[in-house]
Formats: structure tokens, C-alpha cells, sequence
């Protein structure tokens, strides 16, 4: 076993990890609203206003702060007013990105953002940009926020709501770069200030959080442009998007893959700390108050489809190896969390890194969805700085840091450590220094599995589970964890 050590800075002034940075992410797109997580009311699997209850009981446990609907590419699409009233009455259309299907519009928006208060979680609402209009996108802001009387709130109130939901956080289109309409930085600039200008909360409710579609990966410019062009009194959220693969013109089967695609998909994974420290620098540079987030609103590996199944519908199983890229990125956004306070997981039923895949009337929770329940005790607590000298994980003469760590401090005080070794072969022992935070007492959970290509089968859901973890050895002063190959621990300190 190599060897590790990590110091835990106990610093009172570091800023809270917001549990909006634990987001999913639901787009109109291939099995993960129809087929996936609406069933409809008429269906034999159990379902709540058409919503499936095993997803919301899943969903609900592992805490969803946030959902974002309806896209993705399919929101720049989307005019919201096809999805309200009588089911019967609704246009069909036609999903232009992704497959070219048609579908009913029978997912709207109530439903939507019904199914958001009994998840208990805050809606995100991407709005058309890229094929809609000022009017249009205001007039969805007064559908859905406006308590008062107004042409749409009593349009809301005739198709049966009558108090207003409340809606905080809103997309101003998505990626405006590509699938948005192919702007450039400085004319998406100018048509975010108009839009944003036109949307107001109908003083019911909290002030908007108003996001700007961001950067593609390593794209500076374009977060640089919006953080100059764009005033502060217009935008509340920048955002940004990064997926892994092993390579995007070639990315290789979500289950069978060798090592060196591993090793290709997490250095995609990793580099996320890069993205986030030099989006976050643009963003100090112009903001040095911290008032602008930074929101990684699309994130996760991305493989080919599953054989015979529709390419246009992104559904891909969820290994191990996805389990190491949700470890290591929701460790870097609680160490950025002074700046990314929210992201949101690529997409959570049946497309892409999914934490729930369905078939007919089974279920079941993905490598991925252990992990975000393992790191539930991160929302909303203090982050504890960690300053690391980790052992590389080698291969082929490529190296990549193996350990990666954060820890928090929860309300009771709690101490929370989450650590994610990613070599393929040797195990890590980690001493992790106290920085003399008395503890008397710790335990810990662990997410492993003998191949890395191991997952979840409906035929076997449960192969993979957080067990008991006991391989740590407790001291005054530190904790000493040994970690097999690529597993995730959490350890709590009490
Ligand atoms: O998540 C799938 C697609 O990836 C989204 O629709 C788009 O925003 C991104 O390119």
C-alpha cells in the first residue's frame, strides 16, 4: 500500500458547501422524462400524478436540493404554453436534437414543478432563448411566480393552481455557444442584458437567481466576456459544462472498457479542478466580492449507447468507473464552494451518468447514486480546507493524483471526510491530520467492488452498496484510512 497524508485546516471562516451543488438534471431526452420518470397516471407502476413513486422515493433519499428542466440543447427548443392545460388539448412536437421523436407534451410544466414540491426540491427552469422570445420567457416568469391577477397567473389559476410555486432559479438559454443558437460571447452578452432586464419575480417571492448560459470546458473567453459585459445587477449565476470521456470522437462502451480508457476518462474527470480554479479566477477578476456563482449545471461521464438501443437517446449503464468520477468531482466542488455553489449531475434517469436506470416496472440505483447518498452529509455544512500530498496513480508514464479528499463540519459538529482512491491496482493508506478537532469516536461507510467494470443489472440492483467501512485506525491526533483500489469512503468524526 502507498502512502498518503492530508492536513484538515480547521478554518471557522470557510464557506458553507450549498447542498445545490448535490443537483440532477432531467432533460426531454430519450428515457428520462417519458419512459423514465413519468409513467403517466393510467400506468400500472405505481406513480404519483404520473411520476413514478419508486424515483421519488429514491430521489428523496438521497436529498435532491435541485432540478433542472426541460433542457439541455431540448430547452432552446421548448415553448412552455404547448405543455399546460387539458392533456388532451396539447400540441404534439417533435424533438428536434434528440432523435427525432414525437412526443405529447403531456410532462409540462405543473407537472413538473409539482412533482419538484413533493421531491422537495427547488425547481431550475431553462428557459428558450435560442427560438423564443422576450415575451415568451417573461410571461413564463408571471405563469409561475405571479401571486396578484395578470393575464398568466389567471391562466395558471383556470388550469387549476392557484398559488404561484415560486420558481428562484432560472437558465437564460443553454449552451448559446452550440445548440443555443452558435453565438458568439459578446452577442450572447447583449441578448442575455435584454432578457434579463424583461424578468422580474412579481415581488412574491425571493428575488430571481437569473444564470447566463456559460463556457464549453476550457472556453475563458466566453466566461471573461459575460463577467465584463453583463452588470452585477442583471445576473445572479454563471454557468458552465464539462463532461468525461475517453475520447469524444470515440467514446467507448459505459461497461466494457480496459484501463486505458479509465485512466482517459478520469483525466477529463480531474481536470475539472483546473476548469473550476481558472472560471473562478475570471470571476474574482470581476467580481471580487464573490456576489456571481459559478454553476456547473451539466456535468458526468459520457460513453456510447447501450448496444441496440437508440443513439439519439444517450442511455448508458454506470460502472465503477463513474462512481470515481462522482467521488472526485463532488470533492472538487466542495473545495470550490466558495465560488460553484450549484451543479448539476447529467441526467438523472436513463440518460447519460444516471443515479437511476429504469425497464418496465423495474428499478434500479446506480454506482453513481451510492455516492451522492454516501456524500449527502456535505449539504449545508462547513467546508474544512484540505491541504494533500497524494501518491500518483501511474499508467503507461501517465500520472494522476490517486487520492482526492474533502471533509465538512455539520451542524452538531459533526466531521464528515469523503476519499475517493482511483488507481486501478494498489490500495492508499492516508493519514489524515486532525488540525486538533477533538474526536472521540468515528465510523465510516465504503462503495467498492472487485472490477472496475462491475454495475448494477435489474436482474441484481444491489450488487453494489456502501458497506460498513472499518480499515481506519483512530488517534489523538489523526485518523489513519487505508483505502483499497477504486473505492470511495466516507468516515464520520465525532
Ligand atoms: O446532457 C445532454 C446534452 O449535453 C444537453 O442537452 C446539452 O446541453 C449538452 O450538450
Amino acid at each position: 500500500s502507498q502512502k498518503a497524508s492530508i492536513n484538515i485546516v480547521n478554518d471557522p471562516e470557510a464557506p458553507l458547501i450549498s447542498k445545490h451543488i448535490y443537483g440532477h438534471f432531467a432533460e426531454h431526452l430519450g428515457r428520462c422524462i417519458y419512459g423514465g420518470f413519468y409513467v403517466g397516471e393510467n400506468s400500472e407502476v405505481p406513480n404519483t400524478q404520473g411520476v413514478r413513486n419508486d424515483i421519488i422515493k429514491a430521489l428523496k433519499e438521497i436529498k435532491i436540493p435541485n432540478l433542472r428542466w426541460p433542457g439541455g440543447c431540448f430547452a432552446d427548443t421548448y415553448h412552455w404554453k404547448d405543455g399546460i392545460g387539458s392533456k388532451e388539448n396539447r400540441p404534439a412536437i417533435v424533438n428536434r436534437w434528440w432523435g427525432g421523436v414525437t412526443e405529447d407534451n403531456s410532462f409540462g410544466t405543473h407537472d413538473f414543478l409539482n412533482l419538484c414540491e413533493v421531491l422537495g426540491a427547488e425547481p431550475y427552469l431553462a428557459a428558450n432563448v435560442g427560438s423564443g422570445t422576450v415575451q415568451e420567457f417573461n410571461e413564463w416568469v408571471q405563469y409561475v411566480n405571479h401571486q396578484g391577477k395578470s393575464p398568466m397567473s389567471d391562466l395558471r389559476k383556470e388550469n387549476g393552481r392557484l398559488q404561484p410555486w415560486n420558481v428562484k432559479f432560472w437558465g437564460v438559454g443553454n449552451e448559446m455557444w452550440g445548440c443555443g443558437g452558435h453565438m458568439t460571447p459578446e452577442y450572447y452578452a447583449n441578448i442575455y442584458k435584454q432578457y434579463a432586464t424583461f424578468m422580474t419575480d412579481w415581488s412574491n417571492s425571493d428575488k430571481l437567481f437569473r444564470i447566463a448560459s456559460g463556457a464549453n470546458v476550457a472556453d475563458y473567453h466566453w466566461t471573461e466576456v459575460l463577467m465584463r459585459d453583463i452588470p452585477k445587477n442583471l445576473i445572479e449565476g454563471v454557468a458552465l459544462h464539462s463532461y468525461s470521456f475517453v475520447e469524444w470522437s470515440n467514446k467507448g462502451s459505459a461497461t466494457d472498457f480496459n484501463e486505458a480508457q479509465y485512466f482517459s476518462t478520469m483525466q477529463t474527470a480531474l481536470k475539472m479542478e483546473e476548469l473550476v480554479t481558472k472560471h473562478s479566477e475570471i470571476m474574482d477578476k470581476y467580481d471580487p466580492q464573490n456576489k456571481i456563482a459559478l454553476i456547473v449545471d451539466e456535468w458526468g461521464g459520457w460513453y456510447n449507447v447501450e448496444e441496440g438501443t437508440n443513439p439519439g437517446f444517450l442511455y448508458q449503464q454506470n460502472t465503477m468507473r463513474d462512481a470515481m468520477i462522482a467521488g472526485v468531482t463532488l470533492n472538487i466542488f466542495n473545495n470550490h464552494s466558495r465560488r460553484v455553489k450549484m451543479a448539476n449531475l447529467a441526467q438523472t434517469v436513463n440518460v447519460l451518468q444516471a443515479v437511476i436506470l429504469t425497464e418496465d416496472e423495474k428499478m434500479l440505483r446506480t454506482p453513481t447514486y451510492h455516492v451522492m447518498k454516501m456524500y449527502t452529509v456535505h449539504h449545508d455544512a462547513r467546508l474544512l480546507p484540505v491541504e494533500i500530498k497524494s501518491p500518483e496513480y501511474v499508467y503507461d508514464n501517465e500520472k494522476l493524483p490517486a487520492i482526492s479528499v474533502s471533509a465538512s463540519k455539520d451542524k452538531e459538529g459533526a466531521v464528515h471526510i469523503s476519499l475517493v482512491n482511483i488507481d486501478a491496482e494498489k490500495s492508499n493508506t492516508i493519514t489524515v491530520n486532525l488540525d486538533n478537532i477533538p474526536v472521540k469516536k468515528a465510523e465510516g461507510s465504503i462503495l467498492k467492488s472487485p472490477n472496475l467494470q462491475d454495475h448494477n443489472t435489474f436482474d441484481n440492483p444491489d450488487k453494489i452498496m456502501p458497506v460498513k467501512f472499518k480499515d481506519f485506525k483512530l488517534k489523538k491526533e489523526y485518523v489513519e484510512v487505508t483505502l483499497p483500489p477504486f473505492s470511495v469512503v466516507v468516515l464520520e468524526l465525532k
